[in-house]
């Protein structure tokens, strides 16, 4: 086949004029029409090829396979449903891309009532050449300018104006409000736009411009807009197909499908962006040379080849292309052609419908033509007639494939046989084109006749549309912003965390010296960390965390060995009498005992008791208040030792020898203080939290002495008890603290540890779903239900490796029935509660380290923190939030945090070998 050069030129040939030679003869003249026109044909079986490819094509991208450029793009537009009906309000909508190069600016009124329709206000503004292929900061500024226009001539009230903005080029979406542009088509080539989130550009150019203030909320497809806009008689309607300028197809596909998607609930739009499909061996063939001269001389050569096919930017132009080969040959316009002819966009969209219409066409090809400055002779009417005619069928039958492709892919998604599904048309070529429409039509019924499609055109050009998606954008913008107040007084700023750890440390010298402070600042008698050189065989008891155990502990020379049993401490033997509990606690010691072969033998014990005890010794520890959920009676005010003895002797038959008492903090420390002589701090963040460290002597009132060191257990859990922390907590903090078995009591515990962080996120989920933001403002009993919420459950939703979905099936296994953004919602508030746990808890250890470095006046301090804990080890998060924040309070201290393997039955274990040495010491 011959070729057309760029401009429609043949080597050789004169541009204007008419040919020296004489015509063709009438015989070869009609072959030679024959021939050109041929080219446009496409047999049914072309057409299948198409669509099969086009749904392959489809259905690849869909999975994420990597595929070419190329191919059609199944791009996420964050539509989740087809409308309600029910949205309302009023709303500015700007086109851009659809139609040309013109933008439209319409104020859209949605009465929230069906089939109440307000009429759209619009107006139409044609954008200069000079700005389509300037700067982009050019084209946003002209809109930005529009819409101001706009706004002078229909005033509206300048308050809370919220814009939906169509933009029909291909652009990743990652929000309803964010989206990039990957290229620009149709005639579009402003620099510096692609790869930019075209949302903030029109922010931006709004704020330039300064004269209103409008929120651009939403921003839409062309495509969507128009499925959006939709009101189907029967059933929804989940097909949006546009043939304007360009051509392109979004329909509602299931989510699960969308690999792009986190998302396995539910159906989302998706526009397919089929303008961009090229697959040589379908197109190949039905590609003619017009369509190749016309690839040539377009602004994009090689892309958006399917498009230029079908797209009403360039139908008049392959008229064009075809008349001025057929003027060329001489078998049109007396074989002369004219400037007007050969320069490209001379044949206009509307030029094509009109000479093809049926009636008055003939008269129309006069007219145009003769405008272009050509003259017709008498058969050239109807042979141009037949140009616009087969340029338009193979549009509107490739048009047919595509959308036969999208019928299947739904019938393959649906796993439905047959379909019944209505599709919103829009855009010049459907309005303009009847015999389009048709075509299209008895195509579509051809290449699947299982479908029963109807057709529905677009009312407004799915301005209206567009102003439902931004209805919906700004539900969900306003909940964001109810969700971000809420969870505002959790983000605490380091001025906020440096005045926590001033505090600490005020309290911390408060209670050292005896003075009334919320820390108690407990001597707790362990004087050092140990040496390694223990020895012997020990029992511990291990009371106050999740578990309760009971342990064996052979310190050897080869390393120490553990033998531990883990015995429940049911609810009502924690919260029944004192007696009853530690009745409890012998009967699990003496069953350890026959388990392990231990009977009879009298092995020295260290009880590791996690509750606050005034210590007057190592083996004495009056329990100064029960925390944690425990609330077992006669025990507050009492010796733990003690009841301990007492219930052995009611045992009778059984005979142990209670060494030390020790705090589970302390009990960590020493753990760690065996492997790193550096230890000299222990931390627990668990079901309460805490710390204790080694304070000089000399600054300990209560104990006498002045050199040496002694380990005290700050019991930082009632930091805050006297109200210092009020500024920090919130209403939800105030919540869980009022319905809990100790109100006023921990309140420090109550905002880092894991028996409270659970229920500081039901209570905040309770109040997102009253202000009608979480869970579509419905209450569940569930919900309603205390400690429904564990700790653990925050860990596993906060797990990096945990996708949405698998943080919607744990929320749903607990009976909370959500959607994607209430589980993204539901993240973001475990996030903030555990955040400001981590930071409050970084703020203690830094007012800690910090009272270590100054007591020994160094400039530098190298310590190591032994830490145990559920909350700690299980949170993906925790630790590295704790480590950032010390190493911001506290810069002058290298803190190594070592995590606890054996519990801190060990570290009592090593506690009361030190006391026995120390005993045999003074013995001997
Ligand atoms: C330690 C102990 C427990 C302690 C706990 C804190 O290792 O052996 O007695 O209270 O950790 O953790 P939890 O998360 O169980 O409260
Ligand atoms: C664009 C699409 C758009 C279509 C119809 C194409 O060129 O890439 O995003 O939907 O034209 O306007
Ligand atoms: C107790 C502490 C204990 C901490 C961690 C707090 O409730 O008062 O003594 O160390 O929990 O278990």
């Amino acid at each position: 086949m011959e070729s057309i050069g760029p401009a429609g030129l043949q080597p050789g040939e004169r541009v204007l004029g008419c040919p020296q030679e004489g015509l063709p003869l009438p015989s070869d003249r009609s072959e030679l029409v024959q021939e050109c026109l041929q080219q446009f044909k496409v047999t049914r079986t072309q057409l299948q090829q198409i669509q099969a490819s086009l749904l392959d094509s489809m259905e690849q991208a869909l999975k994420g396979q990597a595929s070419p450029a190329s191919t059609v793009r199944m791009l996420p537009t964050y539509v989740g449903s087809t409308p309600h009906g029910t949205e309302q309000g009023n709303f500015l909508v700007l086109e851009l891309g659809a139609t040309g190069a013109s933008l439209r600016v319409l104020w859209v009124t949605l009465t929230g009532i069906k089939g109440h329709r307000v009429e759209p206000r619009s107006q139409e503004f044609v954008i200069p050449e000079e700005v389509v292929l300037g700067t982009g900061q050019q084209l946003f500024d002209f809109a930005a300018c529009c819409l101001s226009e706009f706004l002078d001539a229909h005033p509206v009230e300048n308050q809370g104006l919220q814009l939906g903005f169509s933009f029909s080029f291909p652009c990743h979406q990652t929000g309803l409000d964010r989206s990039t542009l990957i290229s620009w088509t149709k005639g579009f080539r402003c620099s510096g736009v692609e790869g930019q989130d075209v949302v903030q550009l029109l922010r931006d150019a709004i704020q330039r411009q300064g004269a209103y203030s409008i929120d651009v909320v939403a921003v839409v497809n062309d495509t969507v807009g128009t499925m959006m806009g939709c009101e189907p008689g029967t059933g929804p309607c989940e097909i949006g197909l546009i043939v304007d300028t360009g051509t392109n197809a979004c329909y509602m596909e299931e989510a699960r499908h969308v690999a792009a998607l986190d998302e396995d609930r539910g159906r989302t739009c998706v526009s397919i962006e089929w303008g961009s499909f090229d697959n040589d061996r379908v197109l190949g063939p039905v590609m003619t040379t017009f369509d190749h001269a016309l690839d040539q001389e377009s602004l994009n050569p090689g892309a958006q080849r399917f498009e230029k096919m079908i797209g009403g930017l360039y139908l008049g132009e392959l008229v064009r292309l075809v008349l001025a080969h057929l003027a060329r040959r001489g078998i049109l316009f007396g074989g002369c052609t004219s400037p007007a002819l050969l320069s490209q966009g001379s044949i206009r969209l509307e030029y094509v419908a009109m000479m093809e219409s049926p009636s008055t066409g003939a008269a129309h090809v006069h007219t145009i033509l003769q405008d272009l400055g050509l003259s017709l002779e008498a058969s050239d009417a109807e042979l141009v007639q037949r140009v616009c005619a087969v340029v338009c069928t193979r549009a509107a039958q490739l048009c047919a494939a595509a959308l036969a492709a999208v019928l299947t892919r739904l019938q393959h998604s649906r796993e439905q046989q047959t379909l019944q599904v209505a599709v919103a048309t829009g855009g010049q070529v459907f309005e303009r084109h009847p015999r389009f429409h048709s075509v299209l039509q008895e195509t579509v019924m051809l290449l699947v006749p299982e479908c029963d499609v109807s057709f529905i055109p677009s009312v407004d050009g799915g301005g209206r549309g567009v102003a439902m998606v931004t209805a919906v954008a700004a539900r969900l913008a306003a909940h964001r912003r109810l969700l971000e107040e809420t969870l505002a007084p959790f983000q605490l700023n380091t001025k906020q965390l440096e005045a926590v750890q001033v505090q600490m440390r005020e309290a911390m010298a408060k209670g050292l010296r005896g003075e009334t402070s919320s820390l108690r600042m407990l001597p707790t008698y362990v004087r050092a960390t140990p040496d390694g050189s223990e020895r012997g065989d020990f029992l511990a008891l291990d009371l106050g965390g999740t578990n309760f155990r009971v342990l064996l502990v052979r310190l050897t020379e080869g390393g120490v060995q553990i033998i531990n049993q883990v015995y429940s401490i049911p609810e009502c033997v924690a919260q029944g009498s004192g007696q009853q509990l530690f009745d409890h606690i012998v009967d699990c010691i003496v069953d350890f005992q026959q388990r392990q072969g231990l009977s009879g033998q009298s092995l020295p014990l260290g009880f590791t008791f996690s509750f606050p005890c005034k210590q007057v010794g190592l083996d004495q520890g009056i329990l100064l208040s029960w925390t944690k959920g425990f609330n077992a009676s006669d025990c507050e005010g009492h010796d733990v030792v003690h009841l301990l003895r007492e219930a052995i002797k009611r045992r009778q038959a059984v005979e142990l020898n209670v060494v030390a008492i020790v705090n589970d903090t302390v009990g960590t420390m020493m753990s760690c203080g065996y492997e790193d002589p550096r230890c000299e701090m222990g931390l627990i963040v668990g079901t309460g939290t805490n710390a204790c460290y080694m304070e000089e002597l000399q600054n300990v009132v209560d104990v006498a002495g002045e050199s040496g060191q002694m380990c005290i257990n700050m019991e930082w859990g009632a930091f805050g008890d006297d109200g210092s922390l009020g500024m920090l907590s919130t209403c939800f903090d105030t919540s869980v603290d009022q319905a809990s078995i100790n109100p006023g009591k921990q309140r420090f515990e109550k905002m880092i540890s894991g028996m409270y962080l659970g229920e500081i996120v039901r209570h905040i989920l309770l109040h997102l779903t009253s202000v009608g933001v979480l869970f579509r403002g419905q209450q569940t009993q569930c919900l309603q239900t205390r400690d429904i919420f564990k700790t653990k459950f925050l860990s596993e939703i906060e797990s990096d490796s945990l996708a949405l979905r698998q943080v919607r099936t744990i929320l749903e296994d607990l009976g909370l029935p959500l959607t994607s953004d209430d589980a993204l919602m539901v993240l973001e508030v475990c996030q903030a509660v555990s955040r400001r746990a981590a930071q409050l808890c970084g703020a203690g250890v830094a007012a800690v380290v910090e009272k270590i470095r100054e007591n020994r006046g160094l400039e530098e301090l190298t310590v190591s923190v032994g830490v145990d804990g559920t909350l700690y080890k299980l949170h993906p998060h925790f630790s590295s939030l704790v480590t950032a924040t010390v190493q911001e309070l506290a810069p002058r201290c290298k803190v190594i945090f070592l995590q606890s393997e054996d519990g801190s039955g060990k570290g009592a274990a090593l506690v009361t070998a030190v006391a026995c040495r120390l005993a045999q010491k003074t013995r001997v």
